[in-house]
């Protein structure tokens, strides 16, 4: 069995929803447990048992909310992250909002950390999805499938290893 830790900074639950459906993309890959920790409730043992870890947060400022860059900068060595796989989404409210930005943040801080990263893979097609998946706040119902799909992927690729 592959165990997954999703980790997300949410202020008003969008980013939150998100990552439940990372989940849920992930449990309908075969023999996979997947948790979501907020910052607030992470369970570092649980993290560092994991095969691999998802980070994910809101856009601020075209960025990492500092929240979630605190919480990383702090908790960077205890998460045990070298050598699994990695992978980062984000939410924002405007279209080019930034999103795509906060994910290259929390990638890079994975890539730090000695994680390989995956993305998804536009190669599979539709949804497409480069760096990771970005949901819109107000329309946020309507990118179910797409973090859904996110997830799916992710364990796949991850069950190959
Ligand atoms: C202080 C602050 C700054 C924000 N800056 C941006 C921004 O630069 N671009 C954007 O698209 N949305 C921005 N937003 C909106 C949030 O990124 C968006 O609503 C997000 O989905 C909220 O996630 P949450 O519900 O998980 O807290 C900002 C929100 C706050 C509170």
């Amino acid at each position: 069995m592959k165990h997954f830790a999703i980790i997300y900074d949410s202020k008003t639950g969008t980013t939150k929803q998100a990552a439940a459906w990372i989940a849920e993309g992930m449990q309908a890959a075969s023999d996979v447990d997947a948790k979501c920790f907020s910052i607030q409730d992470a369970d570092l043992a649980v993290i560092r048992d994991a095969d691999g870890v998802i980070l994910g947060a809101p856009t601020y400022f075209a960025s990492l909310p500092g929240t979630m860059k605190a919480w990383l900068e702090t908790h960077a060595k205890g998460l045990g992250l070298a050598g699994k796989l990695g992978g980062a989404f984000a939410t924002e409210q405007y279209i080019h909002g930034g999103g795509e930005t906060t994910i290259s943040e929390l990638l890079t801080f994975e890539l730090c950390c000695g994680m390989a990263v995956y993305s998804g893979g536009s190669s599979f097609g539709e949804p497409f999805i480069h760096l990771g998946p970005v949901g819109l706040s107000g329309d946020i119902k309507n990118f179910r499938e797409l973090f859904q799909a996110y997830g799916k992927r992710f364990a796949t690729f991850c069950a190959k290893k």
